[in-house]
């Protein structure tokens, strides 16, 4: 059943929240499709220190932070960096999947793709999330890696959508050439 989701841009004050959703996320939905020792570098321990990472990505300017809320609390989130024409995150907490709360935080940062005339967006997708892009209209590309850090790199499938989303007062939305894929959705 679909869920009341609200979206809005998410805030420092957020970072504890998303982080928590971050850990869910990876560790329970994403655990079919990785290794432990991948999961716990993907998404380590929640703390200090994470939040404060995350606190001043979210106040910085390369990436669009955005959070949906269900009743007022947070239950998914997701990013988009326009410069690089690419999705950098979307995890959705397990107690609210497959209510389309994932489904309405892709659409919401692919308008603002748009706004920031984005013409053809790109994902390095997780395995398990591939399902949830072809179903949102996104091609594969190919397989990949993305890098966690020095030592460590998870296979990704590469993927991408030709945005045809209009701009209010009509006409197609300006384009932006595409640049290599950089992070991990
Ligand atoms: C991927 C993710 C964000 C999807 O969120 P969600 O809220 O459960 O997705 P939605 O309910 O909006 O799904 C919309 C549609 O996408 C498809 N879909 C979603 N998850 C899917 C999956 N695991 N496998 C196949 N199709 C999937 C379905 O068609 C679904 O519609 P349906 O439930 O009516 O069949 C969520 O599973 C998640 O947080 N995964 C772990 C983190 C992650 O890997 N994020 C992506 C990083 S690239």
């Amino acid at each position: 059943m679909q869920m009341p989701v609200s979206i809005r841009p998410a805030s420092p004050t957020d970072a504890e929240r998303i982080v928590a959703v971050h850990f869910a996320a990876v560790h329970q939905t994403a655990a079919e499709s990785y290794p432990p020792e991948i999961l716990d570098v993907w998404s380590a321990a929640p703390g200090e220190a994470r939040f404060n990472r995350l606190r001043q990505w979210i106040a910085g300017v390369d990436e669009v932070f955005i959070v949906a809320e269900v009743e007022g609390e947070i239950v998914g989130f997701g990013s988009i960096a326009p410069a690089a024409n690419q999705i950098r995150a979307v995890y959705v907490d397990p107690a609210a999947a497959r209510r389309g709360v994932g489904a309405a935080i892709l659409s919401r940062l692919e308008v603002i793709a748009a706004e920031h005339g984005v013409k053809c967006i790109l994902v390095n997708a997780s395995l398990n999330a591939e399902g949830f892009y072809r179903n949102n209209g996104y091609e594969v590309e190919g397989s990949g890696a993305f890098r966690l850090n020095a030592a460590v790199e998870m296979a990704c499938v590469k993927m991408r959508k030709n945005l045809k989303l209009r701009v209010a007062g009509g006409g197609t939305v300006g384009a932006r050439g595409d640049a290599p894929p950089k992070g991990g959705g």
